[in-house]
């Protein structure tokens, strides 16, 4: 880290001036201006980026999840902390390069002093630390939830993915999965359901429709037959990537009422935008109800 200085006159030479440079006279009229636009380029990027979050442009769609209100919170702390530091930093750069862009009479010149540039290394390195440290914990605190142990009683929907749809997979009335079998799995049995188990027979099956009971804790166990994809349910903050090979858990409570998005979040192929889906989110007898028109193959 260079640090670089301007005096107009009384320069002392010290022993760690290392290199001076001369500016060239022909070049001057046009570099004289463009410290002052770089910043003001710098002020109206930090405003107009301030004003676009100040007016919540883009911003998150409304929440509808229990767990989703710390997620936010996470959000909403990197997002202050970050927006600080980067109004901050943008400011101090746009200063400098308003201060010190190039004047008549004036020569740049550079030096390096060891011991100020350790002092603003060890701050800034315990800035950013401790500023990561922050985030990590109020993340992590919110992924062990999520990814944690559910109330008992939990219903548990197997979700599968695969190019290009999301499958999921209610146990019935008999509450049990009935046994799979990856080398079962065709295109028209995304689960490799393994139709001589008995408990498979009130198995409900459904392509790119999920229906969950407002105010139910619910787990997915995730999964894909194929290459990665992510299932992502926005409003309700989810998004898990489902791994060919492995079984991802995840459970959430959908606590408003309503038809949201199902979309996979990794590109995974030419039919990547068709991973698109609907969760409706219902009252329990409405949610029971279409369980049994789809068990009964009303789909
Ligand atoms: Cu599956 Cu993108």
């Amino acid at each position: 880290m260079a640090i670089l200085l301007h005096r107009r006159s009384g320069f002392k030479r010290n022993r760690y001036c290392i290199n001076e440079m001369k500016s060239k006279n022909s070049d001057r009229a046009s570099h004289s201006v463009q410290g002052t636009m770089l910043a003001v380029f710098l002020v109206l990027i930090v405003l107009a980026s301030a004003w676009l979050f100040t007016q919540r442009r883009w911003w998150l769609p409304d929440l509808a999840s229990a767990h989703g209100i710390d997620i936010d919170r996470v959000f909403l702390v990197t997002l202050v902390i970050s927006g600080v530091l980067f109004v901050l930093l943008q400011g101090v750069l746009a200063y400098l390069a308003f201060r010190y862009g190039e004047r008549r009479n004036e020569r740049a010149r550079y030096w390096i002093r060891p011991k100020l540039e350790k002092r603003f290394a060890l701050i800034a390195g315990i800035i950013i630390f401790g500023v990561d440290v922050t985030i990590f914990a109020l993340g992590e605190s919110q992924w062990f939830k999520a990814w944690g142990p559910s109330p008992d009683g939990t219903a548990v929907i197997e979700v599968m993915g695969e190019q290009f749809a999301w499958n999921f997979r209610y146990s019935g009335p008999d509450g049990a999965f009935g046994r799979t079998d990856p080398m079962q799995i065709t295109s028209t049995n995304p689960f490799g359901i393994d139709r001589s188990d008995p408990a498979n027979a009130d198995d409900i099956v459904s392509i790119n429709q999920l229906h969950l009971p407002v105010g139910k804790p619910v787990r997915l166990r995730i999964r894909s037959h194929d290459v990665i994809h992510s299932f992502f349910l926005p409003s309700q903050r989810v998004k898990q990537d489902a791994v060919p090979g492995m079984q991802i858990e995840v459970w959430f409570t959908p606590d408003r009422a309503g038809e949201y998005e199902i979309a996979c979040s990794q590109l995974c192929g030419l039919g990547h935008y068709r991973m698109r889906g609907l969760l409706t989110v219902e009252p329990q007898d409405l949610f029971e109800k279409w369980l049994r028109e789809a068990a009964q193959g009303g789909l």
